[in-house]
């Protein structure tokens, strides 16, 4: 289907689209992104999404209030609007941009590269998360700047890639025996019925779901804790599941082929599940 994208300034065909080998964003991962669901046409949580990037975009150097990163919000609604999209989701690609020569050093006016374009993920009905999934743990070798939406993927993409090719869902990361994040999620545990996720910090992306579901539960007079989680809670726990825009709960019943809890889908998974989806609901 015809789909039109937004880079540099001009609304494009897809398939017509092209950026320079040149670019800094293909010859060193250098830039960030976002990934913003849309529901009923409007960018969710879209200030909390600007606000990450522009937190991502100075963390890594590059200026967060140019004319071009204030106009995202009026960009994504012309795009709602050329292409109709109801409930899909947008990926916001900023490089440091073009230049002439590859040099690890970028001249202080280099004009950022901007892309906007829809994406189509699939989002998991409740029933399909009724048998649960299985999920294993790695090492989290990853920089120690994990909490910038860059762009430079390597790492998850490594990380997602083993859970694929072994029949995982995902990859859980620990380093020093502590749980930071999924290689493309956040995750929650209950162990002795008390909810915990990890600490925000350098190891993991301060996200916008994990953040929404924390705030949902206190609403809703459950405790979340905010602190470390350690291996053994994470394999001792009762429940364990992962949250990201693209999949808001997905329950982990099995860990490296060892059960979770009874091996069923617990309370609180299904009890996030239910909070989200009522929230977006009502949007
Ligand atoms: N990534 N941690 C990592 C490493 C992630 O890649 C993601 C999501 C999350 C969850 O963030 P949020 O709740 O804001 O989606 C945590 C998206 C989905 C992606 O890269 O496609």
């Amino acid at each position: 289907m015809r789909q039109i994208i937004y880079l540099n300034g001009e609304y494009l065909n897809r398939d017509d689209a092209k950026i320079s080998i040149m670019d800094r964003g293909f010859l060193f991962g250098d830039g960030v992104y976002e990934l913003i669901p849309i529901y009923k046409s409007k960018p969710f949580l879209i200030n909390k999404h600007l606000q990450r990037l522009k937190s991502s975009l100075e963390l890594v150097g590059m200026r967060a209030d140019s004319e071009v990163i204030e106009s995202l919000e009026e960009i994504m609604f012309e795009l709602i609007s050329k292409n109709k999209y109801v409930d899909h989701f947008f990926y916001v690609h900023i490089t440091r941009g073009y230049q002439s020569s590859r040099n690890h050093i970028y001249p202080s006016d280099i004009e950022p590269t901007v892309l906007v374009m829809g994406e189509e993920y699939k989002v998991f009905s409740k029933e399909k998360l009724e048998n649960g999934f299985k999920g294993c743990v790695r090492e989290d070798f990853r920089w120690m700047k994990s909490n910038i939406k860059s762009i430079s993927l390597l790492g998850n993409v490594m990380l997602k890639n083993h859970a694929a090719q072994n029949g995982f869902y995902e990859t859980l990361l620990v380093r020093n025996k502590k749980l930071t994040e999924g290689s493309a999620s956040n995750i929650f545990v209950v162990r002795k019925g008390q909810v915990m996720t990890p600490n925000l910090g350098v190891e993991i992306l301060p996200v916008v779901t994990r953040d929404l579901l924390i705030e949902l539960f206190r609403d809703n007079n459950i405790e979340v804790q905010e602190t470390d989680v350690t291996e053994n809670d994470l394999l001792c726990s009762e429940e364990v599941w992962c949250t990201s825009s693209t999949n808001y709960c997905v329950p982990i019943t099995e860990i490296d082929n060892k059960k979770i809890g009874d091996g069923k889908v617990g309370n609180y998974s299904y009890r996030s599940y239910d909070l989200i989806t009522k929230f977006i609901s009502t949007l």
